[in-house]
């Protein structure tokens, strides 16, 4: 995938006056496309009333995790943890939430501004450490751009 083109059409929406469900959706649908080893790519959002995390929108098999608590699972770790994380095989992560038994492994890049933390970025594959540390910086300049919109409208 070309991230600065992805970067840039994300811009293009927010000049047009686009919200970030419109971007957030746009993303999910160019990332999944973007790659063969991408099955699942989902945005999951932090609700902080509830402490948990809502699957805003995704391309893959249907998921019965439509709400993850914080600290659950690979997705609920990252928001507790505040950080990005990849997991090169699912079968040794003692909480995971699996989705699909094809799933072999999986990459979660967090949607931020600074400490605030507005969601993730998820995407499962059913290769064995199918991601790179390229991956995770060309996904984070993505998550970057869907965060500027995001604080954006709760300023
Ligand atoms: N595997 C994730 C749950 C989300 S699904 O992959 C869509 C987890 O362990 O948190």
């Amino acid at each position: 995938m070309s991230d600065t083109e992805l970067i840039k059409d994300l811009q293009q929406m927010r000049d047009e006056g686009h919200l970030s469900d419109a971007l957030l959706r746009h993303a999910v649908r160019r990332i999944e496309k973007s790659d063969s080893r991408f099955d699942w790519v989902g945005v999951y959002l932090f609700d902080a009333e509830k402490n948990d995390l809502w699957l805003h929108n995704y391309v893959g098999s249907a998921t019965e995790h439509a709400r993850i608590p914080v600290g659950t699972g690979v997705c609920g770790t990252a928001i507790a943890e505040k950080r990005n994380i990849k997991v090169d095989d699912v079968s040794k992560v003692e909480n995971y939430l699996s989705c699909n038994p094809e799933v072999q492994s999986e990459l979660v890049v967090l949607i931020r501004a600074g400490d605030d933390i507005f969601g993730q970025i998820d995407i499962d594959s059913s290769e064995k450490a199918a991601f790179t540390e390229e991956d995770e910086i060309l996904l984070q300049g993505i998550a970057d751009k869907l965060a500027e919109q995001i604080a954006s409208e709760r300023r």
